[in-house]
């Protein structure tokens, strides 16, 4: 069973051309054919935030990254080869400045990423400082990282991170579904939302006084 999932997703991949691959030349004006701006999400899993995303905002670009190519093949197949504004990255995010040698991104989302709940992980999280840092470099000055969690502890820590750090906090809520917020769900939010789950979110900005 496991095999044929697999070979499923390999024939997803080969055959979209919504795949970035290893001989890509980061021309990203080239590949989407416009310099509009360029969003990225970390860790998109099945992708149904990143299509919804280049589907309601088709005068930007998307680019999803997610480290399994089984799981990415879910948003691929959703893509369907016909958005014209969305790219795919299999790849693991701590290697995504290599894609961003020139170009810059206007913002980024990190959605309901792997809380890594033990004390001794805590530098796995993707809003550790050592990620933060690689962020600043891949996002224009001025630039949000919009976060969402079901996880409080993540979610304080991140808080924190954020600060300690340097970035500009905005729109913290407890409660995202409460707010006014404009919202695209993604897999693992309707997930917790439909079992009465608060999520948390917050923005952070990159300010011209962290750029060092
Ligand atoms: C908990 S899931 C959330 C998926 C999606 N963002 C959502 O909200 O439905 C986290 C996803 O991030 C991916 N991920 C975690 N760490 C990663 C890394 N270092 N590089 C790339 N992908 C990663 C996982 O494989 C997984 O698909």
């Amino acid at each position: 069973m496991r095999i044929r999932k697999k070979k499923w997703a390999e024939n997803e991949i080969a055959n979209s051309n919504l795949i970035i691959n290893e001989n890509f030349n980061n021309d990203w004006k080239n590949y989407f054919g416009n310099e509009n701006k360029i969003c990225l999400e970390l860790g998109c899993g099945k992708g149904k935030f990143i299509n919804e995303m280049a589907q309601k905002f088709p005068g930007k670009n998307f680019i999803a990254v997610e480290k399994y190519f089984h799981i990415i093949a879910m948003g691929v197949r959703r893509a369907n080869n016909s958005l014209k504004n969305l790219a795919f990255i299999i790849d693991d995010i701590s290697h995504i400045e290599k894609y961003f040698p020139k170009t810059k991104v206007s913002c980024i989302y990190i959605n309901f990423c792997d809380p890594w709940h033990k004390k001794r992980h805590y530098k796995r999280r993707l809003t550790y400082k050592d990620f933060l840092d690689v962020y600043k470099k891949i996002l224009m000055p001025g630039a949000p990282i919009y976060f969402k969690t079901d996880n409080l502890p993540l979610f304080e820590f991140t808080l924190n991170q954020f600060s300690d750090n340097n970035w500009k906090l905005k729109n913290i809520t407890f409660d995202l579904h409460k707010t006014n917020l404009d919202n695209v769900t993604t897999e693992y939010e309707e997930k917790f939302s439909n079992a009465g789950m608060p999520i948390y979110y917050c923005q952070a900005i990159l300010s011209n006084d962290n750029l060092n």
